[in-house]
């Protein structure tokens, strides 16, 4: 039996509802494929700033440096949009990332056939797109110093924030995406601003020298703001985007939208050492919804899946879920954001229980 030790963060809004089906999941597949898993939940962002006045305690910190992965849920919420920055819930999240040094963020936006017809765009335009954003995670204009607000001698502010890269930040990001491309078709598309933004030239020059060691990638270029028209004009000729973090940010959630949902889309967060990971679902804590026990917990079960393929190497048990999460949508079951007539309509709990039954077969 091998044994894993996920640190468990569920966060706020639905994050703790969908973590709870993702968490069943976990232990119903790993049962399976003769693993178990030592689970510790720890409270992060508004729910740890609620008990500790902090959204990540050290103590939680290094729980999470100490665990073989993390599977976090959404955090932030209303409740806690007037606070500083240093303590706001997002905060959490961003010294995760940091601390943990996670800077790979894999986000797969796949379009289930069953499903074409849920998203906002035509069916035509949908249809068959599988693409996976590959974007930094601990760099760009999230990190970059200086950055802050500062009153001014004539009584107005200043704000600002730093898109900073270096050639060793940005070689480690290229090449994975040049790795994911080599797993998938081939095809790697780098997405910048380098006709306005120094960085990203930087960031250009360095992609394509990177570029030079996988002779087998096609390797493109695109302009960030044609990037965004192009996601929805023909989403299908891309297959790996590689990005910097804003870039990433703005447009994994528009990607999320070709599926039909945000509430479809997983992601994974990798460092250089296998120890280190973090996976969550790429949307918000919902706080609309919260507690309505309606939230969709697909993105995070199939975060679980990413968690078993990348830090456990239990790639048939991945791909179960994956598929047991297909049977369901074929199926018919379908949560609130992508519920369309004829189909049937469940809530967070029976979706989680709907895709159990699919893994016990
Ligand atoms: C995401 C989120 C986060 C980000 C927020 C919650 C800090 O939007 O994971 O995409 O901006 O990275
Ligand atoms: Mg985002």
């Amino acid at each position: 039996m091998k044994r894993f030790n996920v640190s468990v963060l569920p966060g706020d809004g639905i994050g703790p509802e969908i973590v709870s089906e993702a968490v069943r999941v976990l232990k119903a597949v790993g049962a399976r494929h003769g693993a178990e898993f030592g689970l510790r939940e720890d409270a992060v962002g508004g729910a740890s700033i609620d008990l500790n006045g902090v959204p990540l305690t050290g103590d939680v910190l290094k729980r999470a440096l100490e665990s073989d992965a993390v599977l976090l849920g959404a955090v932030g919420g209303p409740k806690w949009e007037g606070l500083d920055y240093p303590v706001r819930p997002e905060r959490a999240l961003l010294a995760l990332r940091k601390e943990l040094g996670l800077f790979a963020n894999l986000r797969p936006a796949r379009v289930y056939k069953v499903l074409v017809g849920a998203s906002t765009l035509k069916p035509e335009v949908v249809e068959g797109v599988d693409i996976m954003v590959v974007r930094e995670l601990t760099g760009g204009l999230y990190f970059g110093t200086p950055k802050g607000v500062e009153r001014l001698p004539d009584g107005t502010e200043r704000g600002v924030n730093t898109m900073v890269y270096t050639t060793p930040e940005i070689e480690r990001i290229a090449r994975v995406g040049f790795e994911v491309a080599m797993k998938r078709s081939k095809r790697l598309c780098s997405v910048d601003k380098a006709n306005v933004l120094e960085t990203t030239e930087l960031w250009r020059r360095v992609v394509t020298e990177v570029g030079k060691g996988y002779p087998d990638v096609e390797l493109s270029h695109m302009y960030v703001d044609n990037c965004a028209m192009q996601l929805i004009r023909n989403p299908r000729q891309f297959d790996v985007i590689v990005t910097e973090n804003t870039f990433g940010d703005i447009l994994s959630d528009e990607a999320s939208m070709l599926t039909g949902s945000i509430g479809m889309l997983p992601s994974a967060s990798l460092g250089s050492s296998k120890k280190r990971a973090m996976y969550e679902p790429i949307h918000g804590s919902a706080p609309d919804i919260a507690g309505k026990g309606v939230a969709n917990p697909i993105a995070t079960i199939l975060s679980v899946a990413m968690m078993l393929r990348y830090s456990f190497d239990m790639e048939p048990a991945a791909v179960e879920i994956e598929n047991a999460v297909e049977a369901v949508l074929n199926k018919g079951y379908r949560t609130p954001d992508i519920y369309s007539a004829g189909t049937t309509k469940v809530g967070c709990g029976e979706m989680g229980d709907a895709v159990l039954k699919e893994i016990a077969g």
